[in-house]
């Protein structure tokens, strides 16, 4: 005979840790996990970035050690950003294209000495320009999508070129990602993969990315006329679409933690490999709290990781990948 009540008892499961381990539906490892990395000029040097406590630029050398950490760590992928010297930054972003700028020596330092990890490239001319934009300028001030597109295409060349695995345009021109691919199979680099940013806001989150690469004091006005409105989702899987159809491997969605609905709806639309980008502003969000006594640092990371993969994240780029990667080797 059953008790008449109460007839489910969902708590039965959560009883043990043992059970509560057996019964997780969802599954976080440090294979998840993509590391962005800020590379500066010069050898032997770390230069702390303010408003992200916790994470540094690097010269090549150094990222070079960063690079043998993540493999140690069983990270798979590292995402290398530039802050390229203010007097290399010009209206056109030209530097993008210089086979020995700083991002390419990086490449190539990795591609030598950790051959085994994955090296993930930004393509978009933000630390390049002198106004800080991810493309070409008109005199009114509007980026221009075609010319831009084809420098697109030169700087993506030119990460392939030096090694990079992976080339991720973060940019959102239209129509740039079948271009980039076209000239890809060209050069014979069959195997470098595109991960598109497909879905990317316009967001108050990128605040300390910008001081990181240096463009923040330089940007002129804001970037939505090419990043998507915050009030949309079908533009997202509009954007997904054709970044699919012209030739991405996979997609990221950017920021992380407050477009989790735009991850689910892609991936349910969609069931290809998508990854999100928890940024720098989320990033400086918990640090803030674990500063202020607010929260204790890493449960509340990696319940965030874990709300990345629930939604359907493949992988996800994050600023705190190594310590993730640290308490889940424990
Ligand atoms: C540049 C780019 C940005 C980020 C990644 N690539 C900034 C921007 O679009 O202004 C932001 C990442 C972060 O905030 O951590 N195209």
């Amino acid at each position: 005979m059953h008790a008449p009540y109460p007839a489910l008892r969902l708590r039965r499961t959560r009883a043990a840790a043992w059970s509560r381990r057996l019964h997780a539906e969802t599954v976080l490892t440090p294979a998840d996990l993509i590391w962005p990395l800020f590379v500066a000029e010069g050898e032997g040097v770390e230069e702390p970035i303010a408003s992200l406590p916790g994470v540094s630029r690097w010269s090549v050398d150094r990222i070079v050690d960063r690079g043998r950490e993540a493999r140690d760590l069983g990270i798979p992928c590292v995402a290398l950003f530039p802050n390229t010297p203010r007097d290399l930054r010009t209206e056109d972003g030209r530097e993008a294209l210089n086979p020995d700028n700083l991002m390419c020596r990086a490449i190539r330092a990795l591609k030598e000495a950790v051959p085994e990890i994955g090296v993930l490239t930004d393509v978009a001319l933000d630390p390049y320009t002198s106004h800080g934009h991810d493309g070409l300028v008109d005199a009114a001030g509007y980026v221009v999508n075609d010319a831009t597109a084809e420098v697109l295409v030169g700087q993506a060349l030119n990460q392939a070129n030096a090694g990079a695995d992976i080339v991720a345009p973060s940019d959102m021109m239209d129509g740039r990602i079948g271009m980039i691919r076209d000239a890809l199979e060209q050069a014979g680099h069959h195997n470098v993969q595109i991960m598109s940013y497909a879905a990317k806001y316009a967001s108050a989150f990128y605040g300390p990315f910008r001081d990181a690469v240096g463009s923040r004091g330089l940007l002129k006005g804001d970037k939505k006329t090419y990043q998507m409105d915050y009030a949309n989702s079908e533009e997202a899987l509009r954007e997904v679409g054709a970044d699919l159809a012209e030739g991405a491997d996979s997609v990221m969605v950017k920021p992380g933690l407050p477009y989790l609905d735009i991850v689910a709806r892609v991936k349910a639309a969609f069931e290809v490999p998508v990854f999100a980008y928890q940024v720098s502003g989320e990033y400086a969000m918990i640090e803030a709290a674990v500063a202020a006594g607010a929260a204790e640092r890493d449960p509340m990371v990696l319940e965030t990781l874990m709300a990345f993969k629930r939604a359907g994240c493949s992988g996800v780029l994050t600023y705190h990948a190594p310590l993730v990667a640290k308490l889940l080797a424990r």
